[in-house]
């Protein structure tokens, strides 16, 4: 049944007439064309579909728009402030924190949730908070170095 979903999405207001049970990472790439957040397994398990709702890093894959009713959400695209990328965004590609890149935006938007709850998070923090993000070009440990880096500058 469509519901009239409104939320923020980057910091702009947005309505939208859509199916409660339409997963948010539909809406984001098809509906809005923001095809920044990556479609992997589609079943939680690979987070190359993260992004933040209220703060948190969560998979679109699952997440009915419903879910979304009055909330913050932030993709990729919302990261770089003016032309300045985010402090993430510029370390993963000073220290090649990516091959393939598929993984890239759900990892930094972990990554971002991540930074939110703890601003100075030791390795092994960091590792954990990332474990469940797969990379199958096998570059976690560049990413986990990206991340340790931007947590000194943000
Ligand atoms: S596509 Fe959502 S977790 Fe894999
Ligand atoms: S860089 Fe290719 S999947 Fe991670």
């Amino acid at each position: 049944m469509k519901e009239t979903i409104r939320f923020r999405l980057n910091g702009q207001p947005k309505t939208l007439k859509t199916d409660g049970d339409r997963k948010l990472l539909w809406v984001l790439r098809t509906d809005l064309g923001l095809t920044g957040t990556k479609y992997g397994c589609g079943e939680s398990l690979c987070g190359s579909c993260t992004v933040i709702v209220d703060g948190e890093a969560v998979r679109t894959c699952q997440l009915p728009m419903s879910a979304v009713q009055g909330k913050e959400v932030i993709t990729i695209e919302g990261l770089a402030e003016g032309n300045a990328i985010h402090p993430l965004q510029e370390e993963f590609a000073n220290r090649g924190a990516l091959q393939c890149g598929f993984c890239t935006p759900g990892m930094i938007m972990n990554a971002y949730g991540l930074l939110l709850a703890n601003k100075r998070p030791s390795r092994g923090e960091i590792v954990e908070g990332m474990e469940e993000n797969l990379c199958r070009c096998g570059a976690h440990q560049r990413i986990v170095e990206a991340i340790e880096a931007a947590s000194r500058r943000v």
